[in-house]
């Protein structure tokens, strides 16, 4: 069959948060190019870009510098909590049309079959965001928990790992210091006010030769979070959405992106307005809403990208066959001109 290609492009983004200390800066760019490299190597060779985004997830997953898998954060009980989620639309050909010499599929360019798995509060699985593809393409649900999720897991053949195994000797030396810095007595509000966003929530989005449209994130949470708290990054809507328009993924305070639906009225509002200034109104949107710390990266339908951020600082990678790839140290939004273009 015969299918109307297009250019191929990924970003990808390694969490808003504080301030990157300066000897990790050059390891966490090496992380996010290396990640990045992975998804554009199997967009250029012709693969989905579903297939790309988990496989750059992945990567960072793996790499101990960012908070989702192996680099994940703690929760106030010193265990580990992972979400992650994807989400997918792809284009669904109608039956071909002959007109004189021309052969068209009616369908193509609206029909998109969409579909989406999450999990959330997983500990025994190396790559929550591998299960998350599981769940969408091998279960009835969107989103499973817990001991559920990893059942679920093993049932799929994917190997389960003692949660010790998981938590970097990084990981575990923060919760520590946090642990010894919370030792006073400490008040919810002052609780509340201590879950600032760290960089590291890991995600990408991408499109591919056939007009696939994917996202992925994964997480290991915020700082101080309590026990059974489940973020945005395991929300279809809130911190992944891919759809017929495009796709996002965010970073940051997620009971914010939650609250605010982040990333499903991000690629809603790309029907109006160009990614880099709807990126920017969705974040400013949320400031004047929660007055949290979030980023979202955005892509269309045409290969256009976005991102904005309020934290200290945000990294992404981006790739396309024009620009190649290419790591970026995004500043923060201004709160001003904030008109369509
Ligand atoms: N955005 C990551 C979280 O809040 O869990």
């Amino acid at each position: 069959m015969a299918s109307r290609r297009t250019i191929p492009a990924l970003v990808a983004h390694g969490g808003a948060g504080a301030a990157t200390a300066g000897d990790e800066r050059g390891e966490r760019r090496r992380g996010m190019l290396a990640a990045a490299r992975l998804g554009a190597k199997i967009l250029q060779s012709g693969g989905s870009a579903l297939d790309a985004v988990v496989a750059t997830v992945a990567a960072l997953e793996d790499h101990p510098l960012f908070n989702a898998g192996y680099g994940s954060l703690l929760n106030s009980e010193g265990n580990l909590e992972m979400d992650a989620s994807v989400m997918y639309a792809h284009p669904v050909s109608g039956p071909e049309v002959k007109r004189g010499k021309e052969t068209r599929h009616p369908a193509e360019d609206d029909d998109y079959d969409v579909s989406a798995g999450a999990v959330a509060l997983v500990s025994r699985v190396r790559n929550p965001v591998m299960l998350a593809r599981a769940v969408m393409e091998r279960s009835p649900h969107i989103l499973l928990a817990a001991l559920g999720a990893e059942r679920f897991a093993r049932n799929c053949g994917m190997r389960l790992v003692k949660p010790a195994e998981m938590i970097s000797p990084r990981a575990r030396e923060r919760w520590r210091a946090r642990k010894r810095q919370q030792a006073e007595e400490l008040a919810q509000a002052a609780a509340r006010a201590s879950m600032l966003p760290e960089h590291g929530t890991v995600g990408a989005i991408a499109i591919d030769q056939d007009r696939g449209i994917a996202a992925a994130t994964s997480t290991g949470g915020v700082p101080g979070k309590l026990f059974g708290r489940i973020g945005d990054s395991a929300i279809i809507g809130a911190g992944t959405f891919a759809h017929v328009l495009g796709a996002a993924s965010a970073t940051g305070q997620g009971e914010a992106i939650i609250l605010t639906s982040l990333c499903r009225e991000a690629v809603l509002a790309l029907a109006e307005g160009s990614p880099e200034v709807v990126a920017r109104e969705a974040i400013a949107e949320m400031i004047d809403a929660t007055g949290a710390e979030a980023g979202v990266i955005l892509l269309d339908r045409r290969r256009r990208i976005g991102y904005a951020h309020n934290a200290a600082s945000m990294q992404v990678a981006r790739f396309d066959p024009a620009g190649g790839l290419r790591h970026l140290w995004l500043a923060p939004i201004a709160r001003v001109g904030r008109d369509r273009k």
